[in-house]
């Protein structure tokens, strides 16, 4: 068992955990995840490690679905079964020069620790948060403190820019040199907000988030394609080239299992 030393709720739907598992804490590096189950028989879900602290593991996720609500509802001082991880292979981290990061929703949990292993290989790191509104908007004042420069966007004007993330992004190519972007949010942001860069040839990562199963490339769910070839993406990634992702088949295959979601949501909600 793992205890779940902190539990906060950050926004609607979306919480922070912090879990005491040191055999994650020992070896993640940015740009990993765990796989989490609340209980023996519950359901494995893939989730991107935030931040490490010591033997915690923080980890923010947004209640969608049966497993998420259940995790959600489990008080501090409570505890989870497994936490397997850290898994995946980690972010791309070196000079490059000047690197933007773009988070999107829930997906900005995951920009800190990648910010932060970059600023320590010599980076200008530039943070890019974007959300629906001003209330969805998470871990900006950690991200102003890692980062060089960092710009909001909403898609109500309530907080920054009135608009996307991806109006942004284009406006900092214009201004100065940008040598790399990552892109972590829903993957539809991602498949918008990479066309930013395609035609400059800049650098671009996306972390992909397919059906995971086991994480350790046995069972084929979380296949995608990029670069016309079949990859895994809880061994092969979850980060990839941006640009060379097929975008729309992983559309369509994270919708596989929505209606049997659902069931089961309802049901443990009766
Ligand atoms: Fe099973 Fe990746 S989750 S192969």
């Amino acid at each position: 068992m793992y205890i779940i030393e902190k539990s906060l709720k950050l926004s609607e739907n979306v919480y922070e955990i912090w879990v005491n598992a040191p055999h994650v804490t020992r070896n993640a590096k940015a740009g990993q995840f765990v796989i989490i189950r609340t209980d023996e028989k519950g359901e494995r879900i893939p989730l991107t490690i935030s931040c490490i602290s010591g033997d915690l593991v923080r980890i923010i996720f947004m209640a969608v679905g049966k497993t998420t609500h259940a995790l959600a509802a489990i008080p501090a001082g409570g505890s989870i079964s497994d936490i397997a991880g850290p898994l995946g292979t980690p972010s791309e981290i070196k000079q490059y020069g000047t690197c933007v990061l773009v988070g999107g929703g829930v997906g900005i949990a995951s920009t800190p620790v990648i910010a932060k292993a970059l600023k320590e290989a010599g980076n200008r790191v530039i943070g890019i948060l974007g959300a629906r509104n001003a209330n969805f908007l998470i871990l900006e004042d950690e991200m102003a403190e890692i980062c060089d420069e960092l710009l909001i966007a909403t898609d109500d004007g309530s907080k920054g820019h009135h608009g996307f993330a991806a109006d942004l992004l284009k406006k900092k190519i214009d201004e100065e040199q940008v040598n790399a972007v990552w892109i972590i949010g829903p993957t539809i942001m991602m498949k918008v907000t990479s066309n930013a860069t395609r035609d400059k040839g800049i650098k671009t990562f996306v972390s992909l988030n397919p059906i995971m199963v086991d994480g350790t490339g046995m069972c084929g769910s979380c296949r995608c394609v990029v670069g016309g070839k079949t990859k895994f993406a809880c061994v092969d990634g979850p980060e990839f080239d941006a640009h060379e992702v097929d975008f729309d088949n992983l559309m369509q295959r994270q919708r596989y299992y929505m209606e049997h979601e659902k069931e089961a949501l309802s049901t443990w909600q009766e």
